[in-house]
């Protein structure tokens, strides 16, 4: 499965303006085509990896990207004089077979960190099926790394309400969905209480497993609460061409991710945290699981060891897990009725408008008018056709 990013305009436009990724990756490009070769952006949002492969001499650019964004390419390779050079492709890179292999991918999929979504997979796709023996793959490699840290005013917007309020309310029910969820942060140098350690190297020319399982050892620095744990990536997109979001570097569209230590535990500097952090790819998102226990500078336990998990945070309905067990027998209720109806419609090779029609006589008090059957009909086809 794929879930659309979803990015806005806007949120591309960041994307553009983030430096110095954007500035690194076109260094990358252009160090990377030779005359006339062929690139792929994969994940290329309007595409504006694309046109700069054009610009740098590429002989044909395919883009790949299932958001609609990608339909205003065209008309901005038409206006940089690029069109005869692009290749279009709506749709995710591992429904795509190319004709001929490329010499460059390019591509970001990251999200505060490499591990995101499918990332893992569809780089390992594309450097199976899309990219010619000897091609260049950009990013190259990321180190992701992990450090103790600060971050007091997420205690105060995140985990206080559930535990104080001004109105004597016990809300702490709330508290382990809270102290459990995944965020995403933008911490500086001084909020960090350790040195970093190395959790990963992930190298996008070799990687096949999308999961992570690394124990590390962090040592307080300085006395304090520790609000969680920081992870971020240094990335290398060639040799030699590398940026990071580490705290103290220019800030990113990724940010990082954040991860909070349950009760926030008071150190003493010297103190050491030992942390497991497991990332598991299930369905479309990772389940993050982080076990960890404080000991004093001797290596003595100073209190118990703690399991969080991003599984924690999420709030399941018994209904929801119920219909979620292979022992259900599913019921048709009335809505897939509908749909069921409209797709065998469809089978039958009606238009629209013969489907809305039949839709309505069906299920009148459902659809009570043409209108109402139509745009059902139409939010139903929408789930299964692109573009
Ligand atoms: C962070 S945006 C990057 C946009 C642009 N390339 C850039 O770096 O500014 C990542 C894009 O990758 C797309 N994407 C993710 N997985 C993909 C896949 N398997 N095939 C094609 N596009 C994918 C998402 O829809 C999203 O638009």
């Amino acid at each position: 499965m794929f879930r659309p990013a979803g990015y806005s305009v806007v949120d591309y436009g960041h994307m553009i303006e983030c430096e110095p990724r954007m500035g690194i990756y076109a260094e990358a490009m252009r160090a990377a085509i030779t005359p006339g070769c062929t690139v792929i952006d994969l994940g290329a949002g309007f595409g504006v990896f694309a046109l700069l492969a054009c610009k740098y001499g590429a002989g044909h650019v395919i883009a790949i990207e299932p958001d609609p964004s990608i339909e205003q390419l065209m008309p901005m390779a038409k206006a940089n004089g690029f069109a005869d050079r692009i290749t279009v492709v709506r749709d995710i890179s591992t429904n795509y077979t190319p004709e001929t292999k490329a010499d460059v991918i390019v591509s970001d999929c990251r999200g505060s960190i490499s591990l995101y979504q499918h990332h893992v997979a569809t780089l390992a796709d594309a450097r199976a099926r899309l990219l010619a023996p000897g091609g260049t793959l950009l990013p190259m490699r990321d180190t992701l790394r992990i450090a103790l840290a600060q971050w007091v005013s997420n205690r105060r917007s995140t985990i206080r309400p559930w535990l104080t309020n001004n109105f004597g309310l016990d809300l702490s029910v709330g508290y382990r969905f809270a102290v459990n969820e995944e965020r995403k942060a933008y911490l500086r140098p001084e909020d960090l209480m350790s040195a970093a350690a190395e959790l990963a190297v992930i190298d996008f020319r070799t990687i096949t497993d999308p999961n992570l399982d690394a124990t590390v050892e962090l040592v307080a620095e300085r006395g304090g609460a520790v609000d969680g744990l920081l992870i971020w990536f240094d990335a290398e997109i060639a040799e030699g061409l590398t940026y990071s979001n580490a705290p103290g570097e220019p800030e990113l569209v990724y940010g990082q991710m954040f991860l909070a230590l349950d009760n926030a535990p008071r150190l003493a500097a010297g103190d050491r945290v030992t942390v497991r952090l497991r990332g598991i790819l299930q369905g479309d998102d990772y389940l993050w699981t982080w076990d960890w226990q404080v000991l004093d500078a001797a290596g003595t336990p100073r209190g118990p060891s703690v399991r969080q998990s991003t599984f924690l945070s999420h709030m399941f309905s018994p209904k929801a897990l119920a219909r979620a067990s292979d022992l259900n027998t599913p019921a048709l209720n009335s809505q897939m009725m509908i749909d069921r109806d409209c797709l065998a419609l469809v089978g039958d090779g009606r238009t629209l408008d013969e489907i809305a029609r039949t839709l309505q006589e069906r299920h009148p008090e459902h659809l009570p008018t043409h209108q109402a059957a139509l745009d059902h009909a139409a939010l139903c086809l929408g789930r299964y056709n692109r573009g």
